[in-house]
């Protein structure tokens, strides 16, 4: 009698979250590595982003490789259409794992800041993830098994001063992920949060801040990929996890001012707000 082939952890992972996966943000930083360890397990990638060029780069190196499929997508999350048209191009192919990575932050005074900057980051760090996971939750539900891993952070479990906006939006991703992942188990769809801390990648040159510690993408996206169908979030990283582990018995108002004083400090170049300039006219006192 012919035994059975040995399943190796590989396979089990192809058989429950490929053949294909869709990573958004692949171009850099946490996203390229869930790429890039995504392929090392079998799964053949889309890859998304703007930046083709580099995805093209990517897509090569990692069919070189590991001898994966790709397909690359050169889209703006921040164009309301973005997520249909990942939907529409990745419509032929059998996805089962969805990576959302693609997100940046802001810091610095809300007030400040450009509204049309603060409004992009809504659009794609909430809702091209709120298109994309229902999408393909639904796909990955109708096939049985699947698996969604999105990306907050540790900004999201508490408001923080000069990120009031950019932790606003992580921490809809946190609560998100939280809901499907009961929703979503008895349907064979496995969904995780991953919380990162500081993380060298893009991310600090484009929000406009300063890490001196921080962990590396390959220290998120690993524990990731073990983590999801076990655990419902992961706090990758020992900085994180110190953080999280000090900070969780504290009131809600305590973390905000430990975070926004860690912010201040990981903003260092940006100027103060101004909330009364020497120009501006007298502020209106409220009585009460
Ligand atoms: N780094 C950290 O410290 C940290 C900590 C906690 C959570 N996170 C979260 O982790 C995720 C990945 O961040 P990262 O550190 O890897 O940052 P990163 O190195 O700057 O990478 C961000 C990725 O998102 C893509 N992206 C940005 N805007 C986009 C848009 N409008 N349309 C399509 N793609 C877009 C970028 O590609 P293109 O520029 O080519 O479009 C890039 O591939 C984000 O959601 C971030 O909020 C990061």
């Amino acid at each position: 009698m012919k035994s059975a082939a040995p399943i190796d952890a590989r396979s089990v992972f192809r058989e429950r979250y490929g053949p294909w996966a869709v990573i958004t943000g692949a171009s850099d930083g946490i996203g390229r590595e869930f790429a890039a360890q995504t392929a090392a397990r079998g799964l053949d990638v889309v890859l998304v982003a703007r930046r083709r060029s580099v995805l093209e780069a990517l897509a090569a190196e990692l069919t070189a490789r590991h001898g994966v499929h790709s397909r690359v997508l050169d889209v703006d999350l921040s164009d309301p259409a973005g997520a249909d048209t990942i939907a529409a191009a990745t419509a032929d192919l059998d996805v089962g794992l969805l990576v959302a990575a693609a997100g940046f932050g802001t810091s610095g005074p809300l007030l400040d800041s450009d509204i049309r900057d603060e409004l992009d980051m809504l659009q794609v760090n909430c809702a091209a993830v709120l298109t994309l996971t229902h999408h393909f939750g639904g796909r990955f539900a109708r096939r049985g098994c699947g698996g969604l891993i999105l990306l907050g952070s540790l900004v999201g479990y508490q408001g923080v001063g000069r990120a009031a906006h950019y932790a606003a939006t992580k921490a809809w991703v946190q609560t998100l992920a939280e809901g499907l992942h009961g929703e979503l188990r008895p349907l064979g769809v496995d969904v995780l949060a991953v919380a990162p801390g500081p993380v060298h990648s893009g991310f600090a040159d484009r929000a406009g801040m300063v890490m001196s510690r921080a962990a590396r993408p390959a220290d998120v996206a690993a524990p990731a990929l073990e983590a999801l169908g076990r655990r419902r979030t992961i706090v990758p990283g020992a900085l994180s996890k110190t953080l999280t582990w000090t900070l969780a018995p504290l009131p809600r108002r305590t973390r905000t001012a430990i975070m926004t004083r860690v912010m201040n400090a990981m903003t260092p170049n940006r100027t103060p707000h101004l909330v009364n300039p020497p120009d501006a006219p007298p502020t209106r006192t409220h009585p009460g």
